[in-house]
Order: structure tokens, then sequence, then C-alpha cells
């Protein structure tokens, strides 16, 4: 047996991998030559939803709540400053000549009192607004009697001015038009409000009233907020499912989420309400709506940005089965189908298809390289099957090369799922989306659950997992490290099995930590701040450290799935020339194992220990202590050819060893 000495360099850190000799440690055994199967390079992504203001309010970077007045309330947000005579401010609605972002703002100043008037917006839960940074903000405005100018002022909750600007419209056109003007913050306050003062006498139309920060992903203006887009790029994410999740469904079918109505100039996409705007009469958001700034371009844009698959799914003809249910009858079915069609023509078709013509013009005249499509979410029955048949048929006759994803329902397992597994096998879908919002143990008993999956028929997509702290839609449910360490130990079985189980994605991805409606969550916000969960440190080791080809690990010729509280999966990479073990401790005790890797003539000098650790099982991360539980690395020195490794207690820990 080896010991393993820590390097004089990581003398003084916790000891994480460290030799043990005594006891009788567990023997895992490596074959590294016995290749199981691949690994997808895409396997480890990310499921997106607007759901905890996911999306408004959040990844998208607008400040701005309601900025085209389209909310049920139409001035919910905005509050009256001064004194507004009786008609001063009007909401109008032009429904004939623009469908789609119908209202607008009236401002009439020529009656107002010395004290003016003025608009406040009140922002997401309040603005994060940065010290220094720039401010953008614009208005589409048309003039009526010029003389207005507005007074923009970022305000503290204490009142106090902390931004200031002018906007003063440019010529006095009769037509919409946009304009711009910026400024600087001189302090950083988490729940800030713009104040708008309308100066002068005159009249004038107002409508996309919108404020952004300078500091947006790639600088893009009406970008998203990079530090939220940063800690996905961190996880090197081999997909991006979007738009969700239930969204896709909607309450009912008018409410279902329709990707056309999401691209094109940013006044042109029409809201809609979040369809947990009101879901969960726990967690009520009255002010959550969709604007659509994050829509089918931007999602793409994303995907390719952080060097992900994009992974669309579409409603399929079926609203929300726990909400309406509605269908839609099959022979009005084609609309639904055609969306799907024209879908892949917007991401690869030719410039020269409208489609294509569409992606050009929003500036990606190269194609989004989609090779996967899902056809519904969490949809069950068989008249999802009648339907999911007919998409089936169309896409594979116009697009025989893109890959469908279909759905096993809400549950792994159960009659439903018995069902849709069953017939989904037999239509030979390429892809089943299975989802488990089950409680830790679960996770941890479920560690084999893809060892005996069939090998020739349709691979899995581990769409939407988390373990419940608690239960499912309980806002009670915490992120704390046994839900992570349950993932970890499940998802060696994943890993182990990822010849059939070609994606994998936590969801939620995003809560905002004042407008979540559903927890856990991977990554968690405020108006300043992101940081990522024990659970985003469990995905990302994953996904980071992902290898090339599945290997054997077994403890006396078997898998390690739960023996003595151990689990286990490897994979080597073939470009990194690296074995790459990942053994989960569930037990509250340090473990002993020792490595034996036949193929391995001689050991290097080193190995790279990575650990996810605590001792306590309710550790959470927090605003404040955002890596209380995150990945500790260090570079350990081995000798001869059966190193031997303590486990920590309740640990998860990633040995690399160069071949
Ligand atoms: O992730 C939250 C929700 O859980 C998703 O919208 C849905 O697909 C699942 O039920």
């Amino acid at each position: 047996m080896m010991n393993i000495r820590k390097t004089a360099v990581l003398a003084s850190l916790i000891v994480l991998c460290v030799a043990m000799a005594a006891g009788q440690p567990t023997v895992l055994r490596v074959d590294i030559n016995q290749i199981k199967g691949k690994v997808n390079p895409a396997m480890w992504g990310l499921f997106f939803e607007d759901i905890n203001m996911g999306a408004d309010g959040g990844l998208y970077a607008e400040l701005i709540k309601n900025r085209s007045f389209e909310f049920f309330r139409p001035l919910m947000g905005w509050n009256v400053l001064g004194k507004a005579q009786e008609g001063a401010l009007l909401v109008l609605n032009r429904q004939e000549q623009q469908a789609a972002n119908p209202r607008f703002l009236r401002v009439n100043t020529e009656r107002s009192g010395a004290e003016g008037m003025g608009l406040s917006n009140e922002g997401f839960r309040g603005m994060g607004i940065k010290e220094g940074l720039r401010y953008d903000f614009s208005v589409m405005y048309r003039q009526r009697k010029p003389g207005i100018t507005l007074k923009l002022e970022l305000v503290d909750s204490a009142g106090r001015v902390i931004g200031q600007g002018r906007w003063q419209p440019r010529g006095d056109g009769q037509g919409w038009q946009k304009q711009s003007a910026s400024f600087q913050a001189t302090a950083t306050h988490p729940r800030a409000r713009l104040n708008i003062w309308f100066e002068g006498a005159g009249e004038i139309d107002l409508d996309m009233i919108s404020l952004f920060p300078a500091d947006t992903w790639k600088g893009r203006p009406g970008g998203l907020r990079a530090d939220m887009v940063q800690l996905l790029a961190d996880m090197q994410p081999g997909f991006l499912r979007f738009p969700g999740g239930c969204i896709v469904e909607g309450f009912d079918l008018s409410q279902r989420f329709q990707w056309k109505k999401t691209v094109g100039p940013i006044e042109d996409r029409q809201q809609l309400i979040n369809r947990w705007n009101f879901e969960f009469r726990h967690r009520p958001t009255p002010d959550y709506f969709q604007t659509f700034g994050l829509g089918f371009f931007e999602y793409f844009q994303l995907a390719e940005d952080i060097g992900a698959e994009p992974l669309p799914i579409l409603n399929c003809g079926m609203a929300c089965q726990f909400n309406s249910a509605e269908v839609v009858p099959m022979d009005r079915l084609d609309e639904y189908v055609q969306d799907a069609l024209d879908l892949i023509a917007f991401a690869n078709g030719d410039i020269s298809s409208p489609w294509g013509k569409l992606r050009a013009e929003m500036g990606h005249p190269e194609p989004f390289n989609l090779k996967m499509l899902g056809v519904g979410n969490e949809n069950w029955g068989p008249q999802y099957i009648e339907r999911l048949a007919v998409f089936q048929k169309a896409i594979n006759e116009q697009y025989p090369e893109i890959a469908i994803v279909a759905s096993s329902g809400t549950d792994p397992s159960g009659e439903r799922f018995d069902y849709l597994n069953s017939e989904l096998r037999k239509m030979q879908v390429d892809i089943i989306d299975e989802h488990y919002y089950r409680h830790p143990d679960w996770f941890f008993e479920n560690a084999s659950r893809y060892d005996d999956y069939d090998r020739n028929g349709p691979k899995i997509f581990a769409g939407e997992y988390a373990a419940q702290s608690v239960r499912i839609a309980s806002p009670d449910n915490k992120n704390n490290w046994l839900t992570a360490l349950a993932e970890a130990a499940f998802l060696t079985g994943v890993e182990r099995n990822a010849d059939v189980v070609t994606l994998a994605s936590y969801a939620p991805l995003f809560g905002h930590i004042d407008g979540w409606q559903w927890t856990p969550d991977l990554i968690w916000v405020d108006n300043l701040q992101a940081y990522g969960t024990p659970n985003y440190y469990v995905q990302k080791l994953y996904a980071t450290n992902k290898g090339t080809h599945i290997v054997p690990v077994t403890a006396g010729g078997k898998p390690l799935t739960g023996h003595q509280g151990l689990y286990a999966s490897a994979v080597v990479d073939g470009n990194a020339g690296e074995v790459i073990v990942k053994v989960v401790n569930r037990n509250g005790d340090s473990e002993t194992v020792v490595l034996d890797v036949p193929g391995i003539r001689r050991m290097p000098a080193t190995a790279t220990c990575i650990v996810l650790q605590s001792d306590n099982l309710d550790r959470m991360n927090t605003i404040d202590q955002p890596l209380a539980v995150s990945p500790k690395t260090e570079t350990v020195e081995i000798n001869g050819k059966r190193p031997q490794f303590e486990l920590k207690p309740y640990s998860f820990t990633v040995i690399k060893i160069k071949r």
C-alpha cells in the first residue's frame, strides 16, 4: 500500500485526500481497457425556464418592470410622482395598428402644478445598481406637442439620488421613434428605483421605457446579466434546454409558449402572462409576465456563446395537464407542427429562406446548428402519443437529421411512465426525457436505475432532476448538502450508463431570493449577486470532468451503487490522457479506498483530487457565504501502484490520474 503525501506547497491546506494505513480499505478496480461506451461530449447541460424570475427580473438584464404597460394592470410597477392632473397620464390602446404591443402612455404636462409630475418604476424587487457603471435609458416616443423633456433619477430606498440623466426628444416628428440617454450611477444599491420627471409643457406618447446596465454579457445592448451567464459558462455545459418546463405548455393553449412571438424587434414581441404568476397559492407573483426580451433568438445565441447545443422544447398541442389540460383537436394540430418545422428553418435554414432571413436580420446569418428538438414537456396519456406521432412523421420526413426528444411525463415510475415508456420505445423516438423530483433517498437508491436499460432503444435525457429535501413543490425545500450528495451518488449511475443516458440537466436553473416560486434551484441570485448551490458544484464537477469513454469501476466484481455507502463511476479522457474516478462517500465517517488500475503500468508521481464535502448535511451556500460548500482541489503525491485514498465523511471526490 502506498502512502499519499501532501505536496509541500499545499501542506497548509485542509487534508482532502490522505494516505491511510489502517482498516480494511475497499479496493476500487478500474478497468481502463474495458471501454463500455462513449460519453456524449454534450452530455451535461442546462435546463432553463422563466420561473423564479429566471428571465424577466433575472437573466434578462432589463431593470424596468412593465416597460410597455402590457401587464393586466397597465401601471403595475409604476407610481405617480408629484401631482398628476386628471387626464395628464393616459394609457391608450392601438390594438388595430399594433396587436402585439397595443398599449402606450400619453403624458400631458400642460396643467402640471409647480411640484411637477413624474413616474417612478420599482424594478423587479428593486433595481440592482452599481457605482460607476453606465446605465442606458431608452424609450419609444411620439411627439404630440413638443416641449417635454425627461429628468432621470436613480434613487436608493431612502430616496437619495444615486445617478442622474436627462433625456430630450430629437425633433418633433410625429411617428414612433426610439431614443436613448446614458448616465452613470454614483453608488451601489440593491433595491433602487428609477424616477422619471416630466419637465416642460407639452404632450408626448411613450412606450418601451427601458433601462439596462452597460455590463451585460459580452456588452450586448439590451442583453443578459453577465454574472449569471458566467456561472453557466463556468459549467462548460454541453446543451441548453429552453424555454422549459411547464412554461411551454401554458395554463391553457392561449397561454402556451409560441416561439414566433418571441423573435424580431422587441417592441413587436407579444407579452404573455407567466404561468408561474398564479401557479402556487403559497407563492403568488402577480407581477410576473414574459416580455420575451429573452426570446428564441437570444436563447440560441446564449447556447452558442457558452458552447452548448441548443435544445428547444415546443408545445405539442397540449396545455398543462395539471391546469386546464386543454388539447388542440387533431384536425387543428397542423399549426403546431408547422411551428416546429419553421423553428428548424429559423435555426438552420439558408438565409434566402424566410426564417433564415429573419435570423440573419437579427444578426446571425450562420445557422445555429440545431440537432435536437423536444416535442412536449411533461405531457402524458394517449392524447400525447397521438399528437407526438404527427410531429414525428412531419419532422422525420422533412428533417431526418433532427433528433426528437419525447416526454415520459412527470414521474420516473408509475402507470403513466410505464405506458409512455413502452409507447415511445415502440415509436422509436430518439430520446426519452425523464424527470425526477424526489427525496434524496430516492436518488441514493436509484444509482443503479440505468444499469439494465435497453442499449438498443432510445437514448435517455435526464431532463429535470433535483433532490427535494421535503417534497416536490414544497416552499421549504433547501439546496442543502444532503440533496447535492444524493444527486452526486445518483449521477455516478448516470455516468456509468452514459452510453444510454446521453443528456442530463438539473432543474430549475435560477431562483431569485425575493421572487421565487419553486425551490430548490441550481443557482440563486439577488439583484446584484449570483451564487452556485452545492448542487451546482456537483453537476459542474461532472461536466468539467466528463472524460470521453466510460470504463468499469467495481468492488468485488460489482459496480458501486451504495454498498457500504459508496457510489462510484469512472471514465477515461482520451484527449487529456487521464483516468477520472468519481466516488461518493455517503457515510458520516471517513472511508478508505484503494485504487487498483491494472491498465496503468506505472502510476504517475501525482494525482489530482477535487473534493466537495461538508460534515453538515444541512449546510447550504448563501449570498454571504457563496462558497461554503464548494470544490477544493489539491495535487497529491503518490508512490507505487495501488494508491490509497481517504474519502472524507459525506463527500464527493473526483480523483484524476494521468495515464
Ligand atoms: O422545474 C420546474 C417544473 O417542474 C418544470 O416547469 C416542469 O417541467 C416540472 O414539473
